[in-house]
């Protein structure tokens, strides 16, 4: 869809939305580009979210995201899934068609590759294992972004083992599947480090990780945004690792979105991350 006069409807569905921070990245971008439209955040309960999203073409939204616990669900209702949601299993970003059928897709990837591409220019998925924690939609888009550039070697623990089994299954691929308990000795001689379980969250206990095995060159990354900073990022870093936090991962997410939705390339800026770090 072309950026156009007509007022444009955004929104984001969850359950619960108020933590969302999306209404504040899209709002952003809408001002910065002086888009006439809004974002709007919409909490739906699991069981309301194929009405909500059917009435989204008669409510004249051109576009809506997902998020917790909402992204799997969306898998049965929508008209299209594109390849990459499949794969990961869990649909990020719909877009109401011409005809008001319903398209979805995943940039959660993108944003996990971009993010980390966004601090550590030269990354490389390929460079050495990497331990990925956790085994929730986070953790496959996550795996899926690893396998998209080039990661030769993930091990994956989740404290649910099935579904660690089930997640390597589903991709295929260089993943080796370790116990939770493992989870320690998982990390030793990685190149990189990912939680994407959602311990260390506002409100969670924090991750924990005995990190003694992990080299002091390997990066750590939390997709957890909100605090800013987790545990595990505080510990890395006194340790001498080098971090990159998750809210790029919210950030970069977006802008595939922005393309598909607008035609237009939106910017990740200093000032977009200090706005949305502030009210954290
Ligand atoms: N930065 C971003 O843009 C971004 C994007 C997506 C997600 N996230 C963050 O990533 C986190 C996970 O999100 P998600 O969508 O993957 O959620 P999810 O699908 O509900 O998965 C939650 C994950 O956390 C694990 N977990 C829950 N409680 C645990 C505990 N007490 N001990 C150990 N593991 C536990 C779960 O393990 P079990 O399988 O055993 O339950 C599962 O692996 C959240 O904090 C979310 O905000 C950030």
């Amino acid at each position: 869809m072309a950026a156009s006069d007509r007022f444009l409807l955004a929104a984001v569905m969850g359950w619960p939305i108020s933590q969302s921070r999306s209404p504040m990245l899209h709002n952003f971008w809408f001002a910065q580009h002086r888009l006439q439209g809004s974002y709007v955040p919409l909490a739906i309960p699991p069981e309301q979210l194929g009405k909500a999203l059917r009435a989204l073409p008669a409510l004249n939204f051109a576009v809506c995201n997902l998020t917790i616990p909402l992204k799997q669900d969306a898998m049965q209702i929508v008209d299209q899934v594109d390849i990459t949601a499949k794969r990961i299993g869990a649909i990020s970003c719909v877009v109401v068609r011409p005809d008001g059928s319903l398209a979805g897709s995943n940039n959660d990837w993108y944003g996990f590759t971009y993010n980390i591409l966004d601090f550590v220019p030269d990354w490389r998925a390929d460079a050495g294992p990497v331990a990925v924690m956790g085994a929730g939609g986070g953790a496959r888009a996550v795996v899926y972004g690893l396998l998209e550039r080039g990661a030769k070697e993930i091990r994956l623990c989740n404290r649910t083992h099935a579904r660690a089994l089930k997640l390597a299954a589903d991709f295929g691929g260089p993943i080796t599947v370790l116990k939770w308990e493992q989870r320690h000795d998982a990390v030793d001689g990685c190149a990189m480090l990912v939680n994407a379980t959602n311990q260390g969250m506002v409100g969670e206990n924090a991750f924990d990780l005995r990190p003694d095995k992990l080299p002091k060159t390997a990066l750590v990354n939390d997709i957890i945004y909100n605090p800013r900073q987790t545990r595990l990022i505080e510990a890395a870093q006194a340790r001498g690792n080098r971090t990159v936090t998750g809210l790029g991962m919210l950030l970069h997410q977006g802008i595939p979105a922005w393309r598909a939705w607008f035609g237009i390339e939106p910017k990740v800026t200093a000032e977009l991350r200090a706005l949305i770090e502030a009210s954290l």
